[in-house]
Formats: C-alpha cells, sequence, structure tokens
C-alpha cells in the first residue's frame, strides 16, 4: 500500500459502476483515497452536489479508507491543502487518454510535485460514462448493470416519478373503454 493521501477528483453525475471499479482498486494501492466531487462546474448538473455526496458516502462505505469530499476551484490547490501526494483518474479506453494527458500535464505544470495515477477499470465498464448514462436513462432505456442500484433508484425518480424502466416486468390489466374490455400493458 503507498504511503500518502490520493484524490480521485470528478463530477460523478451520476457515479456508474466504473467510478466504484475505480475507487476499489484505489483504496487497495494508496493508505487514504479522497473521492473529491467538483462543485463549482460550468455544466449544469442532473444530481446537485448534495445528492451525489449522499450517492457516493453510501456506495463506499464498505471501503474503510475512502472519504468523500466537494471541492472548488484548481483541483491541485485543493490535492495541496489535502497533503495528497497524488491525483488518480481512470482511462477507458484511447480516447480518454488524449483529455487525461492534457490535464494531468496541466496539472503538473501547475504543481510539480504532485503525481497523476491512471487506473483503469474493469474492461466490462470500458464504454460506461455518466454522460452515456444520463442519456439513456432520460430517453427511458434500462440502465442495470451500468450504474449501482442505488444510482439506478435515483435516476427513477429524477426522471418523472410516473417514469418506468424498460425492463420492469409489466402487468396486463383490463381496461373498460366504451363499454368495451380492451386489454393494455400496463407499466408496474
Ligand atoms: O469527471 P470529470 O468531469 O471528467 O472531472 C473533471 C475534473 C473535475 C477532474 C476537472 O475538471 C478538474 O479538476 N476541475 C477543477 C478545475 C481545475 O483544476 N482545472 C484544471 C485542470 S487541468
Amino acid at each position: 500500500m503507498n504511503k500518502g493521501i490520493a484524490i480521485y477528483p470528478g463530477s460523478f453525475d451520476p457515479p456508474t459502476n466504473g467510478h466504484l471499479d475505480l475507487m476499489e482498486r484505489g483504496a487497495k494501492i494508496f493508505e487514504e483515497l479522497v473521492i473529491a466531487i467538483l462543485r463549482n462546474s460550468e455544466k449544469s448538473p442532473m444530481f446537485s452536489v448534495a445528492e451525489r455526496l449522499e450517492m457516493l458516502r453510501a456506495l463506499t462505505g464498505h471501503l474503510k479508507n475512502v472519504r468523500i469530499d466537494t471541492f472548488d476551484g484548481l483541483m491541485v490547490e485543493y490535492a495541496k491543502s489535502m497533503q495528497a501526494v497524488c491525483i488518480l483518474r481512470g482511462i477507458r479506453a484511447i480516447s480518454d487518454y488524449e483529455y487525461e494527458l492534457q490535464m494531468a500535464l496541466m496539472n503538473r505544470k501547475l504543481e510539480p510535485t504532485l503525481e497523476t495515477v491512471f487506473m483503469m477499470p474493469a474492461d466490462k465498464y470500458s464504454y460506461v460514462s455518466s454522460r452515456l448514462v444520463r442519456e439513456v436513462a432520460q430517453a427511458g432505456g434500462p440502465v442495470k448493470g451500468l450504474v449501482p442500484e442505488i444510482v439506478e433508484q435515483k435516476l427513477r425518480e429524477k426522471i418523472d416519478p410516473a417514469y418506468k424502466f424498460r425492463d420492469e416486468p409489466r402487468e396486463i390489466v383490463p381496461e373498460i373503454i366504451g363499454g368495451r374490455e380492451k386489454k393494455r400493458k400496463k407499466r408496474a
């Protein structure tokens, strides 16, 4: 186990199984891992910072050396204030590499003593991103297996309380229309 604190910064909007996989891997190799949610993102998030904090706390409860926090402004300044020795970021595919390299080199320019460590999540999550999860869920598609169950539940509640995912069991119920009994599919 590496001595010192590592920061895993990100938007986590929402946290995915890929994020969780990386947290579990990171927790094994760092003494302490701080998951840091960016507060001042320009993007308009689907989940508030408080909601993301709550989800991440619930998801990492079993990882005793993992802590959840939020930050504002420059990430390297936050990392310094936490006396972190490195930044953890995930790389899924080559398409992530260019952005991550740019960010790592900019962070190194800003704070040369801080190293960025890249880890790969399990290959089964290599196509999973928060953006695609939001897109699929907003369009009514199933996100089972892509996000932890509590996140799936939060997505249901967020999108539309009346909205039902496609993979839920459907029940056939009789409906009386104009005196005739018609069968329709009712989404549970
Ligand atoms: O999950 P994301 O959205 O890819 O995470 C990006 C994040 C939050 C790590 C990055 O945008 C960041 O660190 N922002 C804080 C501002 C900062 O330090 N910018 C300079 C980094 S090159």
